[in-house]
């Protein structure tokens, strides 16, 4: 994937506004919840912001057909993938399945895989890198708890976690990638980061990326904020000059609200 094809018109970071469906919609409610962004969507500011949606691994078919039959501007994505292209691996699904199906972005590493399914480190390392492979993008996903937070170490930990699952990834493919800060106390629970902290966060790993992979890497690698995202809260949440974006859970279940967080996010950039 070309860097350039991320960037604004203005030559800036193109903010991205993703939609993790995580586990809703039967394959025929997605047809008509992304029938229904469609028509929500407004398509003025998405020249200047991505929008993508994120839905269950069996209706991600039937909405590219919508996506592609009615050349709606949202790019598909995928909430998970496996490391390996193929083989003995019941129920996963490999890099080149998604990318044939023309899945641009997979998250990779979200807290509820790696809190409740056990997944590491290593696997979050290896499933980035199969993304790349695959021509794909990944969406890698940091972020600490309450506790962690409370402690202090929100910073030593979500750079272990951006190390770890960069480590070995060339500084040209860093900057193509997108890493989402999510802290695990804002998921689901209607508490946000401050924009302030959301902001300090995203500085913070953006200087790590440059410090690591190189000014280019930083420029152009987006970072965004995930996290009780809402209609009301975006243009405050993404107004920093480090947060390119969110990565939105509950509020992007409902068509209606995910429209105007993806208006809120140009006008935050406008
Ligand atoms: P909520 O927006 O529901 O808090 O979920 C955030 C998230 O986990 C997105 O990946």
């Amino acid at each position: 994937m070309s860097p350039a094809r991320d960037q604004s018109p203005q030559g800036r970071r193109r903010p991205l506004v993703s939609g993790n469906w995580k586990m809703n919609f039967t394959h025929l409610e997605a047809i008509q919840v992304i029938q229904k962004l469609s028509y929500a969507l407004d398509r003025g500011p998405l020249a200047t912001v991505e929008v993508s949606v994120h839905p269950a691994f069996t209706a991600l078919r039937s909405v590219q057909t919508v996506l592609d039959a009615d050349e709606i501007p949202v790019a598909l994505g995928a909430q998970d993938v496996h490391w390996e292209d193929k083989g003995p691996w019941t129920g996963e699904v490999s890099p080149p399945m998604l990318a044939k199906l023309g899945v641009r972005y997979v998250i990779v590493g979200h807290s509820e895989r790696r809190q409740r399914l056990g997944e590491t480190d290593e696997q979050v390392s290896m499933k980035l890198r199969a993304t790349l492979r695959a021509g794909m993008t990944p969406i890698c996903c940091v972020g600490e708890t309450a506790e962690q937070r409370d402690a202090g170490e929100t910073d030593q930990v979500v750079l272990g976690q951006l190390g770890s699952a960069l480590e070995g990834v060339a500084p040209a493919e860093v900057a193509t990638m997108v890493v989402a800060y999510e802290p695990i106390w804002a998921i689901g629970t209607g508490r946000t980061a401050t924009p302030g902290d959301a902001g300090q966060v995203c500085a913070t790993l953006r200087r790590e990326v440059g410090e690591r992979w190189g000014a280019e890497a930083a420029a152009g690698i987006r970072i965004l904020y995930g996290g009780s995202v809402d209609e009301r809260n975006a243009a405050s949440l993404l107004a920093g000059d480090d947060v390119d974006g969110a990565l939105v859970g509950g509020a992007s279940l409902d068509p209606v609200a995910f429209a105007a967080i993806a208006a809120a996010a140009a006008a935050a950039t406008a």
